[in-house]
């Protein structure tokens, strides 16, 4: 067959493709994607289904084992993973170490990597059970470390994880009970907050994914690959979308409410402003999670018995950019975080933990990734050529002389 390796060394032949439109860096069997139909699968699993009926546990399970868990691996897995979500209590000299105004995207990406020094045992990534201790350890901290940077911001004492709980609850209730006092998890809240983890576990090779499997490539640990991918996350035009949608949105909301004013701006490409929550590299009719979140959206707000005005101004641009031309035209669709943040709100999540919440369903996704990378005997370190646009040669000349 055709070989690009050889025709490059016969021609020097490189291609160009700015942002990789269209290049694929990877075989991959975890996650199916079509932008045109809007199908989202997990190892061929709908993600409707999975999000309607599965747990985010069993599809994390899925994503890195590649097949559902039986009862009995999903107890094993379960019981894994919480007898390893205490952090080190030397982790918390890092929190106090913060500047108490610091995003908790910062403290999450900086404590994963530091992980790695509590875990030195995890450097070698072709030792398969040091890769499963790792795994584990991550998917066990992440919710915990998530919930220390929160409390962290809010300036209150940490909560210890609660291994009697389910992920969800554990992490619902280190992040907003209080020391000393009981704190009730409302079903409603776990179930949404479940979900939302399920629809953001994966999606092939995004930004912060190609990032985990490019750092990863070099070999270096799972710690690190995972603390990289959170970095390339935190991004507004990636997860960090979902916090900018919510800032957008309440921009609005202090000019008065006038969408069509903001509209206006979007169209007119004033700099630095863009329709937030809206577009997609590869979805290019309708994001299928963006459909179930809306819905979930209107389910949450109802059955929290809050109304909440920037639910209006959200609808109000979605409807009216549905039938505008400069947003039909470029089929721009409402993206997987236009609805997140009103949920993550009314939950009483503070806008800067919007990404942090996405980072923590993606992982599972990241974690899979990687694992597939290592596997795959013709990974290959990531390195992408150039097109060299600078000067071809010139001779120095000592500093006097310039
Ligand atoms: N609002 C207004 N115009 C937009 C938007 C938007 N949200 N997104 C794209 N466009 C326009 C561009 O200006 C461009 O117009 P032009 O052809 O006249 O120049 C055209 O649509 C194509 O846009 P690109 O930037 O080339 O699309 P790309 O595939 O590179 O970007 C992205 C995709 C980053 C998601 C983009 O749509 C965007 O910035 N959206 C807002 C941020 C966002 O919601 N990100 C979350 C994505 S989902 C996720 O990561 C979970």
């Amino acid at each position: 067959g055709f070989d690009i390796g050889k025709l490059r060394a016969q021609t020097g032949l490189v291609t160009l493709d700015s942002g990789f439109g269209n290049t694929s860096s990877c075989k991959s069997a975890i996650t199916y994607l079509d932008g045109e139909q809007g199908i989202l699968r997990y190892r061929g699993y709908p993600i409707e289904q999975l999000a309607e009926r599965g747990s985010f546990i069993e599809t994390a399970y899925l994503l890195i084992n590649g097949e559902l868990p039986t009862v009995d691996e999903l107890a094993a897995f379960r019981g894994e993973i919480s007898r390893h979500t205490m952090l080190h209590e030397d982790i918390k000299r890092f929190f106090d170490g913060f500047p108490t105004d610091a995003h908790p995207m910062a403290m999450l990406t900086s404590v994963v990597s530091a992980l790695s020094t509590f875990y030195q045992d995890s450097h070698n990534p072709f030792d398969e059970r040091q890769r499963h201790i790792s795994t584990i350890r991550l998917l066990a901290k992440l919710p915990t470390i998530a919930a220390y940077a929160y409390k962290k911001a809010m300036g209150h004492p940490v909560v210890y994880p609660r291994n009697d709980l389910g992920y969800v609850e554990n992490f619902l209730r280190m992040t907003f009970s209080v020391p000393a006092e009981d704190y009730d998890l409302d079903p409603v809240v776990v179930n949404a907050l479940d979900k939302l983890l399920i629809l953001h576990a994966d999606h092939e090779q995004n930004c912060s994914t190609s990032t985990v499997r490019l750092v990863g490539s070099s070999q270096a640990n799972l710690f690190v690959s995972i603390s990289a991918g959170i970095n390339a996350l935190w991004g507004p035009l990636h997860g960090g979308a979902n916090a900018a949608v919510l800032e957008m949105l309440e921009g609005i909301q202090a000019d008065g409410g006038d969408v069509d004013a903001f509209i206006r701006r979007v169209k007119n490409k004033e700099q630095g402003v863009r329709l937030m929550g809206f577009g997609h590299r590869v979805y290019k009719s309708f994001d299928p999670r963006a459909k179930i979140i809306k819905e979930a959206a209107h389910d949450v707000l109802s059955a929290l018995g809050k109304s909440d005005e920037l639910l209006d101004i959200a609808l109000k641009l979605e409807e009216h950019a549905l039938s505008d031309d400069y947003f039909v035209s470029r089929n721009l669709y409402p993206n997987v975080d236009f609805y997140t943040g009103l949920i993550y709100r009314a939950m009483g999540f503070p806008t800067s933990m919007f990404t942090v919440l996405f980072a923590l369903g993606r992982l599972p996704g990241w974690i899979a990734q990687w694992h597939e990378m290592i596997n795959d005997p013709t990974t290959r370190i990531g390195r992408p050529r150039q097109v060299y646009t600078g000067v071809v040669e010139r001779d120095y000349r000592p500093v006097e002389q310039r």
